[in-house]
């Protein structure tokens, strides 16, 4: 090929000069400064004007608008794009900075880590290898250091930041099975490990167990009691049970920060039996994990410290935007039950060589930096700031706990460590049944149809209940009270009949 022929073919056409002017590099900046500023104004206005934490729409009329975009005709402009997400996201997004959002686990995020996610993004480290992070290598690490430090770990301590919880405990099982599995029959072992996890437990025991080729009945789930806190003379009965029908138990899972009551299992007691039958402890913290930074209650994870491992979800309790979590182990050596090495990525030489990587610990590959938005929260606002800050949503639940308890429309179950209220509609005098049920999903479901508040529910003891989880402090006292005639109102009007 001739030099002048080169020169043609190395020439972009229109089409590809006007994409690369959506890279971003250097001679991009502005259009990159703009593009981020007008976003930054769309959410800025929209958080403005939202007077509820949702709009109500159902899936069958937001579906169409988003079925009928043609994503084959780019609209090149990003006002038109912007706009066009007004009708498709922002005008129907769930809210959860708004007060009156009091659904799941979803906190409000602290301002310190959305900067972070705007320079995280923009540099799109990828945290598996050295080199393809530098810094952001040795930031995770810190990290990980200091999460290690508040639970009590010592100095042989390490882990990885994950996507979520789950992942978290899935990856603490595998380490945990793969431990329970060394120098074993793996055939013949796999089928009768068993995990132990209370009946509050979340749902990513089971999942974890599926995916890690457990049996099917891998999972006990031992019952809690009253106060919907681990039964420790259960746990003790099926740790004995185990051992003598030769079901080696490779996790007892203990939950501090139950999903739907907040509570915390009993983890000295816990701790005990583990060590007590040489099982592997993991502490599923993803809710509770807040306490950690409190300047009041960490003393409700006492216990915590002698897991061999911790699930901590910054995205619950840290009010980190998704995702952030890490799973963080007593013994760093366990970590190499997710090492492999691969020449083109992570050779063992590097290991000689004392390059650090993240990718040795970690189940993902390519690995987002959502470490940096803890990194700045904590230069930012600090540790303190973080923990006052889920102190007072812990505070306002107790509050709320005690307006329920008052309040002759409603029965709450049992009392939050942390911060949920799970709670049913059953005026005084009301007998129990299926009416009552119906009432029940009824308020919820025309609650959020009506967008004025979003909250939660799940099934206690055979009954629908309802289910605040409260991570705002913006939360009043007044916005709770005011909810709770909603759904009364809307609960009372099933009853009658009514078509509210
Ligand atoms: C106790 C507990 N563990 C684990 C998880 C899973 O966390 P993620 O949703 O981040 O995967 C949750 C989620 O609500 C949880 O409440």
């Amino acid at each position: 090929m001739s030099f002048q022929g080169r020169a043609v073919q190395n020439r972009p056409a229109g089409s590809a000069v006007r994409a690369r002017q959506h890279l971003f590099n250097d001679r991009t900046l502005d259009a990159y400064r703009d593009a981020l500023a007008a976003g930054v104004d769309r959410v800025g206005d929209r958080i403005a004007r939202a007077d509820r934490p949702f709009s109500g729409i159902a899936p069958h009329r937001l579906a169409p608008e988003i079925v009928d975009i043609d994503l084959d005709r780019p609209l090149e402009d990003p006002a038109a794009a912007l706009d066009e997400l007004e009708d498709v996201y922002l005008r129907d997004a769930v809210y959860f900075h708004h007060p009156r959002y009091l659904a799941h686990l979803n906190c409000p995020v602290v301002i310190p880590a959305l900067l972070a996610e705007a320079v995280l993004t923009a540099v799109n480290s990828s945290l598996d290898t050295w080199d393809q992070s530098a810094g952001g290598t040795l930031i995770e690490r810190r990290l990980i250091d200091w999460t290690a430090g508040r639970i009590g770990f010592g100095v042989d301590a390490d882990g990885v930041f994950t996507s979520g919880g789950s992942q978290s405990n899935l990856q603490a099982l595998l380490l945990a099975r793969e431990e329970a599995l060394t120098g074993a029959d793996r055939t013949a072992l796999l089928p009768r490990l068993r995990v132990i996890a209370s009946e509050a437990g979340h749902f990513s025991v089971q999942k974890s167990a599926k995916l890690l080729g457990l049996g099917p009945d891998a999972v006990i789930t031992v019952p809690t009691g009253a106060d919907r806190r681990m039964d420790i003379a259960a746990l003790a009965r099926e740790l004995d049970r185990c051992r003598v029908e030769n079901l080696p138990v490779l996790a007892v899972v203990a939950t501090a920060g139950t999903t739907d009551f907040g509570t915390i299992d009993p983890l000295p007691a816990v701790a005990d039996l583990c060590e007590q039958h040489g099982a592997w402890l993991h502490v599923d913290a993803a809710y509770g994990c807040g306490l950690l930074v409190s300047p009041t209650r960490r003393h409700l994870l006492d216990g915590i410290e002698r897991a061999r491992s911790v699930t901590v979800d910054y995205h619950k309790s840290f009010f980190q935007p998704v995702s952030s979590s890490a799973l963080v182990v007593r013994d760093s050596a366990v970590l190499r039950h997710a090492t492999h090495h691969a020449d083109y990525l992570n050779p063992a030489r590097a290991v000689e060589q004392r390059i650090p990587n993240q990718v040795d610990k970690s189940l993902q590959t390519t690995r987002r930096f959502d470490a940096l938005k803890l990194w700045l929260t904590l230069r930012i606002m600090g540790a303190d700031a973080v923990g006052s800050l889920f102190d007072e949503v812990v505070d306002r639940a107790a509050a709320a706990h005690d307006l329920l308890a008052a309040d002759r429309r409603f029965e709450v179950v049992t009392r939050s460590q942390l911060s949920t209220v799970v709670f049913r509609y059953r005026p005084d005098g009301e007998p129990d049944g299926e009416h009552l049920d119906r009432a029940n999903l009824h308020a919820r479901e025309a609650l959020a149809a009506s967008g004025e508040a979003v909250v939660a529910g799940t099934r206690v003891d055979g009954r629908h209940h309802l289910k605040f989880t409260l991570l705002n402090p913006e939360t009043t006292l007044d916005d709770i009270a005011h909810v709770l005639d909603l759904l009364a109102g809307h609960a009372a009007g099933h009853l009658a009949g009514a078509t509210d």
